[in-house]
């Protein structure tokens, strides 16, 4: 198993405060996401904006894209997106337009995985020749009560069985990696943990000594 990578999901309502949370993070984060709330709010200056500012960095515009994956990939990538987000509902066409463009640009797709999926789709996924998924618990759900448990993890198992590199994402605290330690991920998506915490630096080189612990040689 690889050393799993920590990305700072930006899901502010504004661009100039996530941009704070760029400055002070930046050098302690592998990725950075321009988050779905981000963008929703800001639009695709959002990811413009990253890439001006961090041009050495991976780039995920977290768009959930659900239609149009051919258009929406053209745009992300184009304004400086290394890898764009598309939710699990979406039409098998849409992943496919999706991810010839965003390979013929030099991206990748991912498949973010909320509610409803099955093995099957992702193994039509993974045909298509896509790469990467999410494994998400949602907002909602977090706030609901949902916990992460042994259903979660094997889930994770048969998706790294069928090919696909494998982020981790939904209200992660530094405590949490423990619990993913058997499984390979590709990198841990942070955003509150980072973005509302009193001392950020702090909780992003927390993030980054439990993932060298637990997955370092
Ligand atoms: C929600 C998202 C968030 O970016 C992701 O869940 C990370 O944020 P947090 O750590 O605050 O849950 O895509 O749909
Ligand atoms: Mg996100």
């Amino acid at each position: 198993m690889s050393q799993p990578l920590l990305q700072l999901a930006l899901d502010h309502t504004s661009l100039q405060d996530a941009m704070q949370d760029v400055t002070r993070l930046h050098p302690y984060v592998d990725i950075i996401e321009a988050g779905t709330i981000l963008c929703l709010c800001e639009g695709i200056n959002a990811v413009r904006e990253l890439r001006a500012q961090c041009p050495e960095k991976i780039i995920v515009a977290d768009w959930k894209v659900a239609d149009a994956g051919e258009t929406l990939a053209r745009q992300a990538l184009g304004a400086g997106a290394n890898w764009m987000t598309i939710i699990c509902a979406a039409p098998l066409a849409t992943i496919e337009k999706g991810h010839q463009v965003a390979q013929s640009l030099g991206g990748e797709i991912q498949i973010e995985l909320f509610g409803h999926w099955t093995l099957d789709d992702a193994r039509d996924w993974y045909r298509c020749g896509v790469r990467q998924a999410i494994y998400h618990r949602g907002r909602d759900a977090q706030a609901s009560g949902q916990q992460w448990g042994d259903e979660d993890l094997a889930r994770m198992k048969d998706l790294s069985d069928i090919g696909l590199e494998l982020s981790v994402t939904g209200g992660l605290t530094p405590n949490d990696l423990p619990l993913f330690k058997q499984i390979n991920v590709k990198s841990f998506i942070a955003g509150r943990a980072l973005s509302q915490a009193s001392d950020s630096v702090a909780v992003a080189s927390e993030f980054k000594q439990k993932i060298a612990q637990i997955w370092g040689k």
